[in-house]
């Protein structure tokens, strides 16, 4: 039997955080805030153009340990980079002055100073079970946890209800932009601070407006198998932003403000004759996959309403394909991974999250999916690519205080 239950339980979470914490600073922290890794079920390179995107929370995710300092001071600490804690001043905290997870860190407590929130010196330990470099937004779930305790010890809680949770999230995408410099779209805060326990996220990321969607594949005899490629996967060496950079081009050629007004106004049968008005290949490909897969999460989501899940896996399908064909973010180890799946008999396959690396996901009937996750092992072994780590993708709760 593969273990799939790989998330720390809230209460190991907690512990972790909280030892490292107290060992790091010789004192009791005020409380543990913690914030998910997503899966993005579908809906990829879709945000920064304006349409749907539905991920889930998941399970596992990045505590934080913070206690309220009355000087400017602020001390973080990580589990993952034990080695290289941070020091510094509140003013410290800014654009150009953070590397590394100590951006995503301390980028959100930046952006709610310049939101006009007071937040004092803090001391910080994180311990965290979201897979790093996976492409589960462990970024994300650092940014939204340290979000949560700071703005909670500036007397100013931002968890609380919808509007607040949707004005943390976008300080939070702010400070992944301006502090961490990585030129992402909003899906991944949304996913880990604006979910509900048990529901997929509808993000319509024009309307900035959320709509929950039950998602409990146990209720209907399936699961959804998250499988780790381990290829590196980095979206900082251009090629995410060359991306976007082709979608506004196309964008901008097409005369619209984004591209989901293009998907809006687009019957599918039309869309050759949409694409014929751009003058070159890529842009073509690029604007096929943001006009095709716009109106996939449309299909998925009154396929998944309808329990028609057999057309579920095949849009994600199709989804992976775009992606691999039109928007070329997939890579060799992806690849591998997504066709073993589907040989061995998931319903549904696709790469996950930004690509060029990064995991998998696999829509399978739950009682195959020991067999289906083997043959995705076994597949990498025989193509030489790094055996995949599986996890077992639930629907879990967003962000919050956990102690
Ligand atoms: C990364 C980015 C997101 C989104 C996805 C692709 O995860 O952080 O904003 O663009 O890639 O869907």
């Amino acid at each position: 039997m593969l273990d799939l239950d790989t998330a720390w339980s809230a209460d190991e979470g907690i512990a972790r955080a909280t030892e490292l914490f107290t060992a790091t600073y010789g004192h009791a922290p005020d409380g543990v805030w913690a914030s998910p890794g997503r899966v993005n079920v579908i809906g990829e390179h879709i945000d920064y153009n304006g349409g749907y995107c539905l991920p889930i929370a998941l399970p596992h995710r990045t505590y934080v340990a913070a206690r309220r300092r009355d000087d400017r001071q602020v001390r973080m600490v990580t589990d993952f980079q034990a080695d290289q804690p941070w020091k510094g001043s509140l003013d410290d905290l800014a654009p150009g002055g953070l590397d590394g997870w100590a951006a995503y860190a301390g980028g959100p407590v930046w952006a709610l100073r310049q939101d006009g929130v007071e937040v004092p010196g803090l001391d910080l330990a994180i311990a965290s079970c979201v897979p790093v470099g996976a492409g589960l937004s462990s970024s994300a779930a650092i940014e939204c946890a340290v979000g949560l305790a700071a703005a909670e010890l500036a007397d100013r809680p931002l968890g609380e209800n919808p509007e607040d949770r949707a004005q943390l999230a976008a300080l939070c995408v702010r400070a992944e932009n301006e502090v961490a410099g990585a030129p992402t779209g909003g899906l991944d805060q949304a996913a880990s601070l604006r979910t509900q326990d048990g529901h997929a996220l509808l993000l319509d990321c024009a309307a900035n407006a959320v709509e929950h969607i039950p998602f409990d594949m146990s209720a209907h005899g399936l699961c959804l198998l998250v499988a780790d490629s381990r290829a590196s996967h980095a979206l900082g060496d251009g090629q995410y932003g060359a991306r976007r950079a082709h979608c506004e081009q196309a964008a901008e050629l097409l005369g619209v403000k984004s591209l989901r007004e293009t998907a809006d106004a687009t019957d599918p049968s039309q869309l050759d004759e949409v694409l014929a008005t751009l003058p070159e290949d890529v842009l073509r490909r690029r604007v096929r996959h943001v006009l095709t897969e716009t109106w996939r999460v449309q299909d998925f989501v009154a396929a998944l309403r309808e329990e028609r899940f057999e057309e579920a896996g095949e849009l994600l399908s199709a989804s992976h394909a775009s992606l691999r064909d039109d928007y070329e973010v997939s890579v060799k180890e992806t690849d591998v991974l997504v066709d073993a799946a589907l040989a061995a008999g998931a319903l549904g396959s696709r790469i996950t999250g930004g690509g060029f690396g990064g995991s998998v996901i696999a829509l399978v009937r739950a009682d195959q999916a020991d067999q289906i996750g083997q043959a995705m092992a076994a597949a990498a072994q025989q193509h030489g690519t790094p055996e995949p780590q599986l996890h077992l993708a639930t629907a879990a709760a967003p962000g919050q205080r956990m102690a």
